[in-house]
C-alpha cells in the first residue's frame, strides 16, 4: 500500500552565518502557534545557553509544527541548522533527513561563501530549494543586487525568489505556503517493516541514549524492541515523541515523520548517528540506510584533566558529548609530563573552543589544552612517514628528513570595494592566488591556495574586520606540501609547558615566539615571585618577558613599632616564595589555556 503522506513536509533552513535562520524559524513558530503564549523568546530554537550567549547556532534543532492551509491540516517538520563552517556536519546530516530547504540570503550582505557551500550540499542531496531574500526591512537592503547574485549561483526564475523579513514578519506566511506547495511530501511505506535514520542523539541518565530519527518506513511504538544495524545493538523504546521543540510524548512515530526515540541503550558509545534503527523481530532482513560520511577532523589538540584523577570523568564527558556532536573525534593518549588524556580532533578553531567550554560548563572539568594544530606529516631519516597531531609529538630536528603540511583551496566572496583590503590580508600569508571571478558587477569570488595552518588562525576574523563583515570565506582541503617547520617551546619559570608548544614555519619562529610570550604575560596571573616567560627553539631562547611579582605587603596589618615581628613575617614570605619556586608550583588557570588556544 502506498503511504498517504501528503500532509507532511520536512524541510530545513540553510544560509550563511547570521543571515537570519533562527529569527525566521521564530516567525514560523508564531504563525503555527507551536510555542504556548507568553513562552516565546527570540531565537527560540537556539536552546543551549552557549548559543544564546554567543548569538550563534551550534546545534541543529528539529521542531514539529501544525498548520492548516485551505482547510487541510499539515505537519511541518523544520530543522534549524548552524551557519558557521565549523558546524557544517550538522547541516549535512539535517539535509539527509528532509526533502526541501529554504535558502536564506541576507539582503544587506548578499550571497556569501557559506550560501554557496550550503546550496551545493543541498543540491547534492537532491533537495527542492526555495530561495528567499531576508532582512528586506533594512534601509541598506540591496534587493535587486542580491537577486542578481542568487541567479548567478542558482539557475531559477527570478519570480521564484521570495522577499521576506524575519524581523517584521513580512511575507513569512507566503514563504510557509510555498514550502507546502513546493517541497515534496516524504516517500516511504506504512506497511513495510520499520526503518529509521538516526540523524542526531543525546544522553539521558534514565532513558539511555535518545536517538533523533527520521522514520523512512513503517511505524514504531513505546515498549517495542529495537535493533541498531551497524553497531549490532539491541534496545527497547522507553519513550517516544516529537520535538515541539521540547521533547513531547506521542503514541507512535510513523513513516515520513521526524521525532525522538529513547533507546534504553545505556552505553553512549554504542549509538552512532547515521545508523539505521529497525525492530528487533525483522532486523535480519533489513539493509541499512545510506547513513553519513565520517567527518574529517582538521584541527587537533590534546586535552588533559588538570586533576589526573579526573581522567575517567573526562572520558565519560567526551563519550556523552560525542552523542550530540558527531563531528568530535577523540582517542586516549599518554604524555610523560601530562599523564593520561585524549587527542581530540575538530572541524576548526571555533569547534575546539566551543567543545572546551562545553566540557567546562556541562561537566565541570578543568583542563590542560595543548595549542591546536593541523595534522603534519614527517618523513624521518629512516624514510618512515609519521603523523604529528600535536607539537609534543614533533621529533628532534635531526630526526627529520622532510616535513609536510596540509594545504587548502580558500574561497572568499567579497564586494569589489574591499578587494584591496582582502588581498592585503592574504599577501601577508604564505599562499598563492588562483583566480578571481565576478559573481556580479559588484561582487567577486577569490580562490587562493593557502596552508590550513594559516586558515585556522584568525583569518576569518581578520577578513571580516577589514571588510566590515561583508566578505565571507569557505575552504576545502587540497594536498600535503613540503614545509620548513620547527617546534616552538614555551617555558614558564624555566620549565617547558608542553601544552603551549607549537609547530611554526621557521621564518616566522622569532616573531611568533615573541607574540606568544607577550600574550602569556598579559593573561597569566602574577605570582608571589617574578616569573620568566620564554620562547625557545631546541636549546636556544629566542624571546623573553618577565611576569613581575605580585607585591603583597604581609606586614600591612602591623602598625607602628614591632619591628622584629615584621622581619619575621617578611622572612616567612621569602621562604614561602623560595619553596614555591623550587617546587615550580605554578597554577595556570583554564582561561590562560583558552586564550593561548586562540592562536
Ligand atoms: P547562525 O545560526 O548563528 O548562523 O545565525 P542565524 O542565521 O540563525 O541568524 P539569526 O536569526 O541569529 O539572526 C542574526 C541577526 O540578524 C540577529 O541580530 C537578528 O536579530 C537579525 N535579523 C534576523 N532577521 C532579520 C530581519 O529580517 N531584519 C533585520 N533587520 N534583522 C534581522
Amino acid at each position: 500500500m502506498p503511504a498517504n503522506l501528503d500532509n507532511i513536509r520536512n524541510f530545513c533552513i540553510i544560509a550563511h552565518i547570521d543571515h537570519g535562520k533562527s529569527t525566521l524559524a521564530d516567525r514560523f513558530l508564531e504563525i503555527t502557534k507551536t510555542i504556548p503564549e507568553g513562552k516565546m523568546r527570540p531565537q527560540y530554537l537556539d536552546m543551549m545557553d552557549l548559543e544564546r550567549e554567543k548569538g550563534i547556532t551550534i546545534k541543529m534543532q528539529p521542531v514539529k509544527m501544525d498548520y492548516v492551509l485551505n482547510g487541510k491540516p499539515y505537519i511541518l517538520n523544520l530543522i534549524d541548522t548552524p551557519g558557521h563552517v565549523d558546524f557544517s556536519y550538522e547541516v549535512s546530516r539535517s539535509l539527509a533527513a528532509v526533502e526541501g530547504a529554504i535558502l536564506l540570503v541576507d539582503a544587506a550582505k548578499g550571497v556569501q561563501a557559506q550560501t554557496i557551500a550550503n546550496l551545493e550540499l543541498a543540491r547534492k542531496q537532491g533537495l527542492v530549494i526555495i530561495p528567499a531574500i531576508n532582512k528586506i526591512d533594512l534601509p541598506q537592503a540591496k534587493i535587486e543586487e542580491t537577486k542578481e547574485e542568487i541567479l548567478k549561483i542558482f539557475d531559477i526564475d527570478p519570480e521564484e525568489i521570495i522577499l521576506v523579513s524575519g524581523k517584521t514578519g513580512q511575507n513569512i506566511e507566503a514563504l510557509l505556503k510555498t514550502v507546502i506547495e513546493k517541497v515534496p511530501s516524504p516517500t516511504g511505506e506504512f506497511d513495510k517493516p520499520f526503518r529509521a535514520l538516526i540523524f542526531d542523539s543525546k544522553y539521558d541518565s534514565h532513558r539511555g541514549v535518545i536517538a533523533f530519527v527520521r522514520v523512512v518506513d513503517g511505524e514504531i511504538k513505546k515498549g517495542e524492541k529495537i535493533h541498531l544495524l551497524s553497531n549490532d545493538v539491541d534496545g527497547e523504546v522507553l519513550d517516544i515523541g516529537f520535538f515541539k521543540p521540547e521533547m513531547t510524548r506521542a503514541e507512535a512515530l510513523k513513516t515520513g515523520e521526524i521525532g525522538y526515540l529513547a533507546t534504553g541503550v545505556k552505553e553512549p558509545g554504542r549509538v552512532k548517528v547515521g545508523d539505521t534503527i529497525t525492530k528487533l523481530e525483522d532486523f535480519k532482513s533489513k539493509t541499512p540506510l545510506p547513513g553519513y560520511r565520517e567527518p574529517k577532523s582538521v584541527v587537533f589538540a590534546s586535552f588533559y584533566p588538570e586533576d589526573p584523577n579526573e581522567f575517567d570523568l573526562l572520558n565519560d564527558a567526551l563519550i556523552r558529548l560525542k552523542l550530540s556532536d558527531a563531528s568530535l573525534f577523540f582517542e586516549p593518549e599518554t604524555k610523560e609530563l601530562l599523564g593520561r588524556g585524549f587527542r581530540c580532533g575538530f572541524l576548526g578553531l571555533l569547534h575546539t573552543e566551543i567543545t572546551t567550554e562545553r566540557l567546562s560548563r556541562e561537566f565541570g572539568l578543568s583542563l590542560i589544552i595543548s595549542s591546536p594544530s593541523v595534522l603534519y606529516k614527517i618523513i624521518d631519516r629512516k624514510e618512515k612517514e609519521r603523523n604529528v597531531f600535536t607539537a609534543s609529538d614533533w621529533p628532534e630536528q635531526y630526526e627529520i628528513q622532510e616535513a609536510q603540511e596540509p594545504w587548502t583551496i580558500l574561497k572568499i566572496a567579497t564586494p569589489i570595494t574591499y578587494i584591496g583590503q582582502v588581498f592585503e590580508v592574504l599577501s601577508k600569508l604564505s599562499g598563492s592566488h588562483i583566480e578571481t571571478k565576478h559573481l556580479t558587477q559588484e561582487k567577486v569570488l577569490i580562490s587562493y591556495n593557502l596552508p590550513l595552518r594559516e586558515v585556522i588562525t584568525n583569518l576569518y576574523e581578520n577578513i571580516k574586520n577589514v571588510t566590515s563583515g561583508f566578505a565571507s570565506m569557505d575552504y576545502q582541503m587540497s594536498e600535503y606540501k613540503i614545509a620548513e617547520l620547527v617546534k616552538l617551546d614555551i617555558l614558564i619559570a624555566g620549565k617547558k609547558i608542553e601544552a603551549f608548544a607549537k609547530i611554526v614555519p621557521e621564518q616566522i619562529a622569532y616573531q611568533e615566539g615573541k607574540k606568544q610570550v607577550e600574550r602569556l604575560k598579559q593573561t597569566m596571573p602574577r605570582q608571589l615571585f617574578s616569573v620568566p616567560l620564554q620562547a625557545a627553539i631546541g636549546a636556544k631562547i629566542i624571546a623573553r618577558e618577565t611576569l613581575s611579582a605580585k607585591g603583597k605587603d604581609v606586614t600591612a596589618p602591623l602598625y607602628g613599632g614591632d619591628y622584629t615581628r615584621k622581619l619575621k613575617l617578611l622572612q616567612k614570605q621569602k621562604k614561602g616564595k623560595k619553596e614555591l619556586k623550587e617546587k615550580g608550583q605554578l597554577h595556570i588557570p583554564q582561561k590562560v589555556f583558552i586564550e593561548m588556544l586562540r592562536g
